[in-house]
């Protein structure tokens, strides 16, 4: 549906988007997501028309829309996509009905077939009481899902979000996401989504995009990407919590963890990064044959189980138990290693094979 083909953006000789190649299938929700400054917004901005690529090309069905190569891009209207940013821009002088009416009237349908459509989008935002409200008579999450309603109105083939919810408070955001899958398969549209919270990523995509540097860093669905994280960044930005990294090295009868020599299972020619997902860790109270010794930061319940910090140094480990015993602040935490890691990376965060 959606190919994205050695998409650049430079802004000044500064590469904001470097080389992205994706395709999209019809019907996906696609997040972006990464680091503030990454290039997500500038992604976003071509895909929407708003900004010409300095290279590459974007292709909407097929169609090409941009031509970095070439110069020249359709314009945003001429695209049937539809763009929402995290401020909501309602026109302040209409009301929530008009604003929603408002693409359908540029797009000259009739009076009575746009009444019609305002009032099923209404409802399926569940906002048909608003109608007659102006902007500042309705809540910020109102607002927001106005902006969505006038988004979907002209029933656009695309749907592009700009971290829509992050302007809302924490609870709000959790149901807008259930309430945005909604719409996104209400509308059959191929969605894609932008945002900085790894954790809207993994529950919202059907696909995920980690961007680092302006660069597609790894493209998978949200399994893949924890099930075999291919960079030492995506094993440490995606998961509840992220996966350990702990800096390893060959040493005399095993290898040295953080520097602190333990038997392992496998061998090592230099050094690299061992990666260990959190419920792979286990915590003791007192020392043992493959523990490493932290000092306590924190201790949080999830969902049944407890999540256990301790930091020394760079070094920051998090485990997630069953059971652990009562640490209080100035105690060490004992984290014990299991012989074989979940993945190794090479100093520069490369998997290793
Ligand atoms: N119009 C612009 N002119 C110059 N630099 C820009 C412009 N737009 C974005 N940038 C730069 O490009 C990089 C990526 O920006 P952006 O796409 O907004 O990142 P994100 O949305 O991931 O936070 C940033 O370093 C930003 O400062
Ligand atoms: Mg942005």
């Amino acid at each position: 549906m959606i190919t994205i083909s050695n998409l650049s953006k430079s802004f000044a000789g500064f590469d904001a988007v470097r080389s992205v190649s994706l395709e999209v299938p019809e019907g996906a929700f696609l997040v972006l997501v990464g680091p503030s400054g990454c290039g997500k917004s500038t992604m976003l901005r071509m895909l929407a028309g708003l900004e010409k690529p300095t290279a590459g090309t974007i292709a909407f069905g097929g169609k090409t829309v941009s031509d970095g190569d070439r110069g020249w891009m359709i314009e945003p209207a001429r695209r049937d996509a539809g763009l929402v940013f995290q401020s909501y821009a309602l026109w302040p002088h209409m009301t929530v009905a008009g604003n929603v009416e408002w693409p359908l009237e540029v797009a000259r349908m009739p009076p009575a077939e746009r009444k019609a459509r305002v009032a099923e989008v209404l409802r399926l935002l569940g906002i048909e009481q608003l109608a007659g409200r102006y902007p500042n008579e309705i809540s910020g999450g109102q607002q927001q899902r106005v902006a969505i309603a006038r988004m979907i109105a002209p029933k656009p083939r695309i749907l592009l979000f700009d971290e829509p919810l992050s302007n809302l408070d924490a609870k709000l955001r959790v149901e807008m996401r259930t309430e945005l899958l909604r719409i996104h398969r209400a509308t059959g549209a191929t969605s894609i989504y932008v945002t900085h919270d790894q954790v809207e990523a993994m529950t919202m995509a059907t696909h995920v995009a980690v961007l680092r540097n302006g660069g597609v860093e790894q493209f998978g669905t949200p399994e893949e990407l924890l099930a075999t994280p291919r960079t030492a960044f995506v094993a440490t930005f995606v998961g509840t919590p992220p996966a350990n990294l702990i800096p390893v090295g060959p040493a005399d009868g095993g290898v040295a963890f953080a520097g602190q020599p333990l038997a392992a299972d496998f061998a090592l020619a230099g050094p690299a990064q061992a990666m260990y997902r959190p419920e792979s860790l286990a915590v003791a109270a007192e020392p043992g044959p493959r523990s490493l010794a932290l000092d306590f930061a924190e201790a949080t319940p999830v969902a049944g189980r407890i999540m256990v910090t301790g930091i020394k140094g760079a070094l920051r480990l998090t485990a997630v138990v069953d059971r652990a015993p009562k640490f209080a602040p100035g105690d060490t935490v004992h984290f014990v290693i299991p012989a074989k890691p979940d993945a190794l990376f090479t100093p520069e965060g490369e998997i290793m094979a």
